[in-house]
């Protein structure tokens, strides 16, 4: 099983702390965020990553992450995304690196507490897998509708939201997710959806989920959520240290450290 984490975009929503860096480069409490959804993957096993970036700073994850060795991955590749088309465009540029392999994707603003290790293991080969979480603001989010415990349906932002469910950032694909992309269209918005990708498993009978009963957020949406993120990442690791911590990344923090003086 492969991993992707889809880094791109301008992050806008967040200027002007993005006007010179990368979204995923902006600290939570203590590291860039991009270490958050690289320990979701680690953590669960994976040891070949795919990191998808575009933008001015993309340079800068080789400077931070490097092969990923040091963070204990056997592989960590990087793709550019030319042109700001979306998620689903995003996914298309690790179609060489996942050929006939399952993929297992992360938005690298999505930082989750606790671990996907099951959710990745009870994986049906062949079908699609999402994440969902209640929330108070579906609206801003991907949204499933449901027929009896079935998903039927996913929309990307609706304005009346078939269900309380936000799709979160997680998402499992066997390799057919590269024809799906290749069908799709732009959305009103320019961009190919991620959403669209998983209606069309829905349509299909192929897409099974869990609910996510950890905390989960959205850093990436805006301002308001980023400190969200960042004061419960704080909190949380004031309780308990080995949070999101691998001993691999307390190495390599600390050589950084070290190398520094
Ligand atoms: C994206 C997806 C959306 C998903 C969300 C999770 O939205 O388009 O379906 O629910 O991530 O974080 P964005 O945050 O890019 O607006």
């Amino acid at each position: 099983m492969k991993g992707v984490i889809l880094a791109g975009g301008l992050g806008t929503r967040l200027y002007p702390l993005t006007k010179i860096t990368n979204k995923h480069l902006l600290p939570v409490y203590d590291r860039p965020m991009i270490f958050y959804p690289l320990y979701t993957l680690v953590e669960a096993g994976i040891k070949e990553v795919l990191l998808v970036t575009g933008g001015n700073f993309a340079g800068e994850f080789l400077r931070l992450l490097g092969d990923g060795r040091k963070l204990g991955l056997d592989l960590l590749a990087y793709a550019y995304q030319e042109k700001e088309r979306g998620i689903a465009d995003a996914l298309w540029l690790a179609k060489d690196f996942v050929q006939d392999d399952t993929v297992v994707v992360i938005l690298g603003d999505n930082i989750l507490d606790g671990s996907i290790k099951r959710f990745v293991q009870s994986y049906r080969k062949g079908r699609a897998k999402i994440l969902l979480k209640e929330v108070d603001n579906p609206s801003e989010y991907g949204v499933p509708r449901f027929e009896a415990d079935r998903i039927v349906e996913i929309v990307e932002k609706p304005a009346n939201p078939p269900s309380r469910y936000a799709v979160m950032g997680v998402y499992i694909y066997p390799a057919t997710v590269f024809e799906i992309i290749a069908g799709l269209k732009p959305s009103s918005r320019g961009e190919l959806e991620i959403s669209d990708v998983n209606d069309r498993y829905a349509k299909e009978g192929l897409l099974d989920y869990e609910i996510w009963d950890g905390w989960w957020g959205d850093a990436g949406s805006s301002i308001a959520s980023y400190w969200e993120v960042n004061k419960y990442v704080e909190r949380r690791k004031r309780d308990d240290p080995t949070a999101w911590e691998l001993p691999e990344f307390v190495t390599y923090f600390e050589d950084l450290r070290n190398n520094s003086g």
